[in-house]
């Protein structure tokens, strides 16, 4: 393509970013494969929708939607205070988490700052880093988990923000509460540490789980989300928690009617919505059982979970997009984790019990044939 003039408005940083690219949708899979009936087991999405008390509010609602939501989202904060037992000036809210993890990118990151973070970890932390003109420091991970020891190691005079992803996306592993309290002994007070909790709800229960709640460091920013267990992804809520002062520079960059109306008295109700979120985690840890069972009866590897999705490793004689593709054929939607650097897997999103079968019927069927017929 012939640069263009517009091409020097654009900062290089800028220019070489790459999209971040979603799960296919349905339509492209009917559309592009032919196949009528598509399981989406791609974006670790609520397979039993959306809370019904949040979809109440919302149709309650649905005639205030000329006026402009409440800028400081009174009720939602108050009703997570509480929640959380917390102060509302600990607490901010916005579109998604991933929303706020970009006020975080814009409010803290500049110059020759330095971020770090995991390889094969959520790829929207690296991209909004870049967006900011930094690219970030990535460690590996070890065993599938967020190495804190090593880490905490390349911490730097120069570095400014580290990003834990617990449980990490997109292997669904977690890191102990040993490991943490380590961890946190070797980061000075200076660094921030965001911790993406997006996963949460389905690993909290976990014994060895650190939840973040549970401690009090001025350092730490915890980022939570609507999105997954609540089944409110396209409404898009998230929230931050961490201390007042941090939080008052996040306000600061914020789109002032962010998240919107609609998505605020979702997020009310669905906190009180105590029988859908009990439903959605019973039915994952079924799902996540059904999965770890008949995988290693197909002989395919897979990593453990507190998460909604399980990671698998590519069978040997296949490569991950051989697989990807086998059963897009069949009308099978899961993801391959090239973009988020480890190739040589891909992720299941757990669905509902109908779901998981299709999914695992199919993944049996193609390893049977064989990547060449398949
Ligand atoms: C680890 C992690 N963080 C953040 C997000 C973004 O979630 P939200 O919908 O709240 O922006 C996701 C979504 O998949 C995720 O997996």
């Amino acid at each position: 393509m012939e640069s263009s003039v517009y091409a020097e408005l654009v900062p290089a940083y800028i220019a070489n970013l790459r999209i971040y690219q979603s799960g296919k949708s349905i339509a492209e899979v009917q559309r592009t494969y032919g196949v009528q009936e598509v399981v989406k087991l791609a974006s670790n999405e609520n397979p039993w929708g959306a809370s019904p008390r949040a979809m109440e509010a919302v149709r309650a609602h649905l005639q205030e939607v000329h006026r402009y939501p409440d800028q400081a989202a009174i009720d939602l904060r108050s009703a997570l205070a509480h929640r959380y037992h917390l102060k509302n000036e600990n607490i901010i809210v916005g579109n998604g988490s991933e929303g706020i993890m970009a006020l975080i990118a814009r409010a803290f990151l500049h110059d020759d700052d330095e971020a770090l973070t995991a390889h094969g970890t959520f790829t929207g932390f690296p991209i909004l880093c870049h967006s900011r003109g930094i690219t970030p420091t990535c460690v590996p991970l070890r065993d599938y988990c967020f190495d804190l020891e090593a880490i905490a190691e390349r911490i730097t005079p120069r570095t400014k923000l580290i990003y834990l992803c617990n449980p990490n996306n997109p292997t669904g592993t977690f890191f102990s509460r040993r490991a943490f309290d380590r961890f946190m002994e070797n980061v000075p007070a200076r660094v921030l540490v965001l911790l993406d909790e997006a996963y949460f709800e389905f690993a909290c229960k976990l014994a060895d789980y650190p939840d973040s709640m549970d401690y009090r460091h001025d350092n730490v920013i915890t980022l939570r989300t609507f999105s997954k267990a609540y089944g409110l992804a396209g409404l898009r809520i998230g929230y931050g928690f961490g201390h007042p002062e941090l939080i008052a520079s996040l306000w600061k960059v914020k789109l002032p009617f962010e998240p919107g109306l609609l998505s605020q008295v979702a997020g009310v109700a669905a906190l009180e919505d105590e029988d859908f979120l009990s439903h959605t985690l019973e039915q994952n840890q079924q799902g996540l059982d059904l999965y770890t069972r008949e995988l290693t009866r197909l002989g395919v590897q897979w990593v453990p979970s507190a998460a909604n999705f399980i990671a698998i490793e590519t069978p040997p004689g296949w490569n991950a997009q051989q697989l990807f593709t086998a059963l897009l054929r069949r009308g099978v939607i899961i993801r391959p984790l090239e973009q988020s650097g480890l190739p040589g897997n891909l992720r299941i999103s757990i669905g509902k019990p109908e779901e998981n079968k299709t999914c695992l019927s199919c993944l049996e069927e193609v390893l049977k044939l064989g990547p060449e017929a398949a």
